[in-house]
């Protein structure tokens, strides 16, 4: 019998059809996360993050390769049966928060207990306001609607209502995206004590370096791409240098707005809106633009 894990992916591909060509967001993607993990994926924006969060939270199917939650092989499941499975081992949060609008905070985390059908509402009830206060949302706040609670609240609440079914794993897609510092780091304080008083897996994934140095284990993406270890030039910023912007098509488009502020000077010479002087000083100002950028 081989060891078990929380999340494992096998080789997994995963291409979006652009017209007569494939997007590989995800291209040979192998990697696995031990029960317990509280993991950060990180990765520079397009990199595939969101692509393989959807993958692992079985939202969305690879087209090659195996991915088992929980030690269960989901490749294959029919949409009847992942719905199940999602509802039950799976706690999703989102930048976004993604909140149902019109409920309160109890309601949101009620939901999916409901939905399961292994609660009663008054037992959803209880058990919502337990999670609320275990995340440290103010009781006050409980029966707020999202647009009467700030971000970090709003978290918060998305927080306890990943945990509302007793999930094995938790995702989160750039959960603090959406929040200022503060906000960030209670959030992930929050995230970090519950990964320890639970045990449950969290697998975080974000662009911000900060972010996934509060996990226990970090592995990296680019291109599609999953590695262990950060590439060597992961954290190097390329930053392009203004010569080599002004070689390129920015520098003609530039040149252009240039030529065309002369235009417009000229006209209004011409229509009289401003004297030969002024003109003499806008046309001098133009040059100069002009020589500094050695046009
Ligand atoms: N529905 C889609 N159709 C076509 N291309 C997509 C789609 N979703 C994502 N992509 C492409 O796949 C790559 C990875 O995207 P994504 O997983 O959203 O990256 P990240 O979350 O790291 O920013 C990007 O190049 C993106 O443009
Ligand atoms: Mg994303």
């Amino acid at each position: 019998m081989s060891e078990k894990y929380a999340l494992e992916c096998i080789d997994v591909d995963k291409y979006y059809v652009m017209g007569s060509y494939k997007i590989y967001a995800l291209k040979n993607v192998s990697f696995k996360v031990s029960y317990g993990d509280l993991v950060s994926i990180v990765g520079p924006s397009g990199s595939g993050k969101s692509t393989l969060l959807h993958i692992i939270g079985t939202l969305d199917k690879p087209n090659k390769g195996i991915v088992r939650i929980d030690s269960i092989d989901v490749t294959n499941f029919n949409e009847n049966e992942l719905s199940r499975f999602r509802r039950e081992k799976i706690g999703f949060v989102f930048q976004f928060f993604n909140l149902a609008t019109y409920l309160t905070a109890i309601e949101n985390v009620a939901l999916p207990m409901l939905f399961s059908r292994k609660y009663n509402s008054k037992e959803a009830e209880i058990r919502a306001k337990l999670l609320l206060s275990l995340v440290g949302l103010p009781e006050q706040k409980f029966k707020n609607t999202p647009r009467q609670l700030s971000g970090g609240q709003q978290q918060m609440v998305a927080i306890a209502r990943a945990l509302a079914n007793d999930p094995a794993i938790i995702l989160a897609d750039e959960p603090t995206g959406n929040l200022d510092l503060e906000s960030t780091s209670k959030v992930l304080s929050t995230i970090k004590f519950l990964n320890e008083i639970t045990k449950k897996t969290f697998v975080i994934v974000t662009h911000n370096v900060e972010v996934a140095t509060f996990t226990k284990s970090m592995k990296f993406i680019r291109d599609g791409k999953i590695f262990e270890k950060p590439p060597d030039d992961f954290l190097k910023m390329k930053v392009t240098k203004s010569e080599d912007f002004l070689r390129g098509d920015e520098g003609k488009i530039y040149k252009s707005i240039i030529d065309f502020e002369e235009e417009v000077v000229k006209r209004r010479f011409i229509d009289g809106e401003i004297d030969e002087t002024t003109l003499e000083n806008e046309i001098l100002e133009i040059e100069q633009k002009r020589k500094t950028l050695k046009l």
